[in-house]
């Protein structure tokens, strides 16, 4: 697990001085309007004998956009390769990241040829390229495209929009200077009546009994018992809440050296739990993409996409989830599936790392996530929930939007489309507070807004509540129905108790100096937002089903106690390595986390084992305090 971004704090500043927020609000009116009035963000037009292209623009913020590109082979022969050319009508528009093509530019003129994987195109068939691009005065839609030096011209054909980019409401007519009224948030789920057992619900986790991990509860129980007192009271007490099961290789789902028990061995185990007729919500982990944590070394795993990868990660690892999810025996529960924590926001915002490039370039992370998202999603007990990594990763402008859009590729590129998820789940493993109770990002400390603290360089958000609600609208936008719901994982986000940054403040601080107010104000004790491996955070709220209009769960997905990452290189059979954000002797670069010291719990062994002296810690932070 990892948070970088070389980028995001330039971007994020020169974005706010150069972009205020009234621009975006203008623009989104216009982009309404001109939708309303019949203009068309998609361009289609095609020739019978080779070729066929529809263009659209899936979504356009101020100076950026995304698109989706269809190219089909309407000819009587294949492709074994292709190249698509077009020029951009502007001059200010270009392409800044492609998926599913390589993409290259010159003046207005776009290139995109195959990728090592999608070269063959049968008869009728068609591949999709995608890109997220940058516009400056006005983007409109390319009117010619060729393929192979053939034009798909002809025949104009009448698009049929997907999905409107900032749909007003029905009945509603948008007047320049408001914002259309977003679809109507869902209020939280309180199930009138149980539904039949099997049956796809709204929400997994409500009036759902849910999963405790016994392998997890008996090295918390252990613990306990060797500390004894008030501490090992309260970690008994903690033993008894859910937490997620991470299926990080193949061996955890099949079995295999150190693996006390297999993925149907908790199926079992979670069946063995149910009480009456309420249903039993277990959740699990889907983390084994090749070339996985691409930007960081603590969490790489066993499998690469030089060495067959994706195939494999497809055969040896994601046919058999599905293959023993589905079996009768288990289809009374509710599976939670967050799928691939980091992945896509890592070719949001590294692509400059070389595994990361690699994982793009080769398709792996967004094939892998389809082939993942169609196989569970066939599962009607199954609820697939895709990750959005944390406000202090995303939640810049510069980062935000391409990361909608390449989500809503990726997964509208699957069989179901936007069905095939159930929601998004923010701040997976990581330390960032569901909500800052002191201060709000927008309020003003001597005429300086809180998010331009030196702690937030300008973020959108200093929380998971309000990113994850932004997120929930932008996807909503994008095309996703309003029944998708937020998870945030707030197994060590409490911030409570004290830690080497001091204790966690009561009220607002009284300074009139930006900083200093904010220093004194927040409760995320940590140095920098960039600092990610075992921190002296403190457990956060309690699993919590509908704990808010939107949100589906509070969730423990990692299970407090178990390490990041290890502060020094220890040889394992896990491809882990050693990051040295986990080693608190590290000042981290000026781009991870400022150059601070890591703040990371010395001593601790490989991400994922068991640490004891970091729960004690997280334990004694705990906040609200365990009781
Ligand atoms: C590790 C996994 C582990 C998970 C939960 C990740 O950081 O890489 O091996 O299962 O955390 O502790």
């Amino acid at each position: 697990m990892t948070i970088m971004n070389p980028k995001r704090i330039l971007q994020g500043s020169t974005r706010l001085r150069s972009l205020p927020a009234r621009a975006f609000l203008v623009l989104t009116v216009v982009a309404s309007l001109a939708w309303s009035l019949g203009f068309q963000f998609m361009q289609s037009a095609h020739a019978a004998s080779y070729c066929q292209v529809s263009y659209t623009v899936t979504n356009q913020w101020p100076g950026g956009f995304g698109a989706s590109i269809t190219v089909q082979n309407t000819g009587t022969a294949a492709w074994t390769s292709w190249s698509l050319t077009f020029a951009f009508p502007a001059s200010g528009q270009s392409v800044t990241q492609g998926w599913n093509g390589t993409f290259t530019q010159s003046g207005q003129n776009v290139t995109v040829t195959n990728t090592s994987y999608n070269g063959n195109v049968a008869a009728n068939g068609s591949v999709n390229p995608g890109f997220n691009g940058a516009w400056s005065g006005s983007n409109p839609v390319p009117t010619s495209f060729s393929v192979n030096g053939n034009v798909c011209g002809g025949t104009s054909a009448t698009p049929t929009p997907t999905t409107a980019p900032n749909t007003p409401t029905p009945g509603t007519t948008p007047t320049v200077g408001t914002t259309p009224t977003p679809t109507p948030t869902t209020g939280p789920v309180t199930p009138t009546a149980t539904p039949t057992p099997g049956t796809h619900v709204d929400n997994p986790f409500a009036g759902a009994k849910w999963y405790v991990n016994p392998d997890w509860a008996s090295e918390v129980t252990t613990a306990a018992s060797s500390v004894g007192g008030t501490l090992g009271a309260q970690m008994t007490k903690v033993a008894s809440y859910s937490t997620a099961v991470w299926l990080d290789r193949i061996a955890a789902v099949t079995g295999g050296s150190g693996v006390t028990r297999t993925l149907a061995g908790h199926l079992d185990a979670a069946v063995s739990q149910a009480t009456g007729s309420q249903p039993v919500v277990i959740t699990i982990v889907i983390y084994d993409l090749p070339n996985r944590d691409c930007a960081a070394l603590a969490s790489n795993g066993e499998l690469t996409v030089a060495n067959n990868g994706l195939a494999n990660y497809k055969t040896e690892y994601i046919d058999p989830i599905a293959n023993i999810l589905s079996q009768s025996k288990y289809s009374n529960l509710r599976i939670a599936a967050i799928v691939e924590p980091d992945s896509l926001p890592n070719l949001v915002t590294n692509l400059s790392m070389s595994k990361c490039s690699e994982a793009n370039s080769s398709g792996a992370y967004v094939q892998g996530i389809q082939y993942a998202l169609n196989k569970l999603h066939a599962i009607s007990n199954v609820y697939n929930y895709i990750d959005i990594a944390h406000s202090g990763w995303l939640g810049w402008d510069s980062n935000f939007q391409p990361a909608v859009n390449l989500i809503t590729s990726t997964v509208k590129g699957t069989t179901a489309g936007v069905n095939s998820v159930d929601g998004f789940i923010s701040n997976t493993a990581n330390y960032t507070p569901t909500t800052e109770p002191f201060m709000t990002a927008n309020q003003q400390i001597n005429g300086q807004p809180v998010r331009s603290a030196n702690f937030y360089q300008w973020n959108q958000y200093i929380d998971e509540a309000s990113y994850d609600t932004a997120m929930r609208n932008a996807f909503i936008t994008a095309g996703f129905p309003s029944s998708i719901g937020m998870l945030i994982d707030t197994s060590r986000n409490g911030w409570g108790g004290s830690g080497p940054q001091g204790s966690r403040p009561t009220a607002a601080s009284t300074s009139t100096d930006l900083n200093t107010f904010v220093n004194q104000s927040k409760i995320d004790r940590r140095v920098h937002r960039g600092n990610w491996c075992n921190q002296y955070g403190g457990i956060g709220a309690r699993p919590t089903a509908s704990p808010a209009a939107g949100f589906d769960a509070y969730v423990w997905i990692k299970p407090p106690g178990e390490s990041d990452g290890a502060s020094q290189a220890i040889s394992n059979d896990e491809g882990k390595g050693f990051d040295q954000m986990c080693d608190p002797t590290y000042h981290g670069s000026q781009q991870a986390n400022g150059g601070n010291l890591t703040e990371a719990i010395p001593n601790a062994p490989l991400a994922g084992h068991w640490f004891e002296a970091a729960f004690e810690i997280l334990v004694q932070n705990a906040y609200p305090a365990i009781s």
